[in-house]
């Protein structure tokens, strides 16, 4: 949540900065602003709203110099005002400090502060940190960075300056991410890479209790002990393109495209021809330990969380193990039984979301080997578990997770796969599963094909303001995920149910004014959820089906049907999933949404 970019070199930084707070707007779009310096003077620019809002702005102020730091703010503390905005400034004006994270025991340094005489412009926690850092400033930033974080219960990533020294940008952090972008004589820095693959490929990530300097020529990490920390380059492999549109209207709708090969990406390397075992080098010094467990929990929010919920039936499908799947911010506050030959996995896309990371950490602390699978290389997540595997899916700008998703269920499926084949899996049986993986590229292409089909469709029914999803076994995520995605970015009510829990409750919605989307496979659920379909007609309400080809049975029974390539059970609502995508993508656009950056919503949940 909020995005933080700063750089330090040769060229001028307003630019830079502009096009990084494009690049990270989708973390926190309420309000941005930017302090550049130019060795004598300091431009302070911000404005609420979108980042072109600023831009207009700063286009009429044309702030100047060759180093600067800039923030995209999701509004904790305060409403979105220009007087809330980042960066802010202490009592001097003289220290600018942009800030990600949330200083709870802000009240209580606030109130001191003011007993000291420090008066205050707005209501946000980060003022008060930099008035903090301002009364322990004698000239020494870093000095009185540390000491004013020793005092500092909450997580941060912070990047500040200070006017009588404007050769040096100070970052500090505590549980929000922020990495480095090391370039030819200059040096930038983000809370996520997509701010800094335009300059640079080479980052260091900055780990908890670390504070950077960077300065024209160079940089430097202490931890907050003072202890000097030597970390290693690393090359980051997404290339920049993938962080543009590439000519689709929106990220969402190019992501939901971009699919099949994400899939293809999941896959690649990881299939042992002829063997029907999956090969997850990430999980390969884990093996040993992951035969001897019983139990997983799966932890993760949002659609990450719908991704273990499918993930579970298929673990039942191929594996002995027993799962669990809880939301990461329930599953820290529960009394569960962890030991040894438990396991967690924590799935995010991001991997920094913080009700997952806690879980972790909780996990951890009762000696649970601890796994992850996450899109983001080098976040928090995949450092804190104890191994894992990456999506490769590349970069997701919308907010909405569409190939992310998918990639999830690809990559678990793999792991139910692998452990699977180590129990009672038959060879047959994890062929079966291989070939309709590797055959889903080209299934996912042929439901893309019927884009317009879908968007047709979209527009009837764009009117309506609530939908109930169902589905059985398998699809019952896919119901559920289907449902987030439409009520996530066009604000429309929808509910995600398992279809036979509809007579225990949910019926009493059904009327004309309330469609179903339902989702029904050629499985063992097929004629039970025709029977939820002809309760939903006799009470007059609109049915969407999604169906496999060729089931010319279903076509009299509802009044739009979305035809999918068939498969085999566990791997076909990895497909249904794609038609739901396109109903939500296309409903929000038929309602003028905000699509790729949807109302009070931010990419990465950075606070519990
Ligand atoms: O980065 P994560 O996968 O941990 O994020 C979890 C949720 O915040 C995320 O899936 C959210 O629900 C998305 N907006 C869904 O589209």
């Amino acid at each position: 949540m909020c995005g933080i970019v700063c750089y330090i070199g040769k060229q001028e930084a307003t630019p830079i900065l502009m096009e990084g707070l494009k690049r990270l707007e989708y973390r926190g779009y309420d309000s941005a602003g930017i302090a550049v310096s130019d060795g004598d003077e300091t431009f302070l620019v911000k404005e609420v709203g979108k980042v072109r809002n600023l831009e207009e702005k700063v286009q009429a102020l044309s702030p100047h110099g060759t180093m600067g730091i800039a923030h995209t703010r999701w509004a904790t503390h305060g409403r979105p005002t220009v007087e809330n905005a980042h960066p802010q400034t202490g009592e001097t004006e003289k220290i600018f400090l942009v800030h990600n994270g949330i200083i709870e025991n802000y009240r209580f340094l606030k109130d001191d502060l003011e007993e000291k005489g420090h008066t205050f412009k707005s209501q946000t926690d980060t003022e008060v940190l930099v008035h903090l850092i301002e009364e322990y400033y004698d000239g020494d930033l870093e000095k009185a960075v540390k000491e004013a974080l020793g005092l500092v219960q909450g997580t941060f990533g912070i990047a500040l300056f200070h006017r009588d020294n404007p050769d040096k940008i100070v970052l500090a952090r505590r549980g929000s991410p922020l990495i480095l972008g090391i370039g030819e004589n200059e040096f930038l820095a983000a809370s996520d890479v997509n701010a800094l693959i335009r300059y640079t490929n080479k980052v260091v990530h900055l780990n908890d209790n670390e504070l950077a300097v960077l300065n024209h020529t160079n940089y430097h990490i202490t931890d907050f002990q003072d202890r000097k920390v030597t970390r290693e380059m690393e090359t980051i492999e997404w290339d920049q393109g993938a962080a543009e549109k590439k000519g689709f209207e929106h990220f969402m709708l190019k992501e939901i495209f971009e699919q099949p090969e994400c899939v293809k990406n999941a896959l690649r390397g990881r299939i042992v021809e002829g063997e029907g075992v999956p090969r997850l080098g990430g999980l390969e010094g884990v093996l040993d330990r992951l035969k001897s467990i019983e139990k997983v929990h799966f932890v993760s929010c949002g659609t990450s969380y719908y991704a273990g919920l499918l993930a579970r039936y298929i673990f039942e499908k191929l594996t002995d193990l027993s799962v669990e799947v809880e939301y990461a911010s329930e599953f820290r506050y529960r009394n569960l039984r962890i030991d040894e030959r438990t396991a967690i996995l924590a799935i995010s896309q991001s991997g920094e979301t913080a009700d997952t990371l806690a879980a972790v950490r909780e996990a951890r602390r009762k000696g649970a080997l601890c796994l992850g699978l996450v899109n983001v290389v080098g976040s928090t997540i995949s450092k804190e578990t104890d191994a894992g595997v990456y999506n490769h899916a590349g970069p997701e700008i919308g907010v909405a997770s569409t190939k992310v998703f998918l990639s999830q269920c690809v990559v678990l499926t793999l792991m139910a796969l692998l452990i699977g084949r180590y129990q009672r899996l038959s060879l047959t049986d994890g062929l079966l599963v291989t070939r309709a993986l590797k055959e889903l590229p080209d299934h996912i292409n042929k439901v893309l094909k019927q884009a317009d089909y879908i968007q047709d469709i979209a527009r009837q029914y764009a009117k309506y303001n609530d939908f109930l999803f169902i589905g059985r076994l398998y699809n019952f995520p896919i119901a559920m995920e289907g449902a987030l995605k439409l009520k996530e970015i066009s604000y429309v009510h929808a509910e995600g149910y398992a279809a036979g829990e509809m007579k225990h409750g949910p019926i009493s919605l059904i009327e004309p004014n309330f469609p179903t989307v339902a989702i029904l496979p050629r499985d063992s659920t097929y004629s039970k959820m025709i029977s939820n379909i002809q309760q939903i007609k006799a009470r007059d309400g609109h049915v969407i089906a999604v169906a496999v080809e060729g089931d010319d049975h279903i076509q009299s029974h509802v009044d739009h049907v979305i035809s999918v390539p068939h498969t085999i059970d566990i791997i076909q609502p990895l497909i249904n999933t794609i038609p739901l995508q396109l109903f939500a993508y296309y409903i929000a656009k038929e309602r003028g949404c905000s699509i790729d950056k949807p109302r009070n919503l931010a990419k990465s949940v950075t606070v519990e």
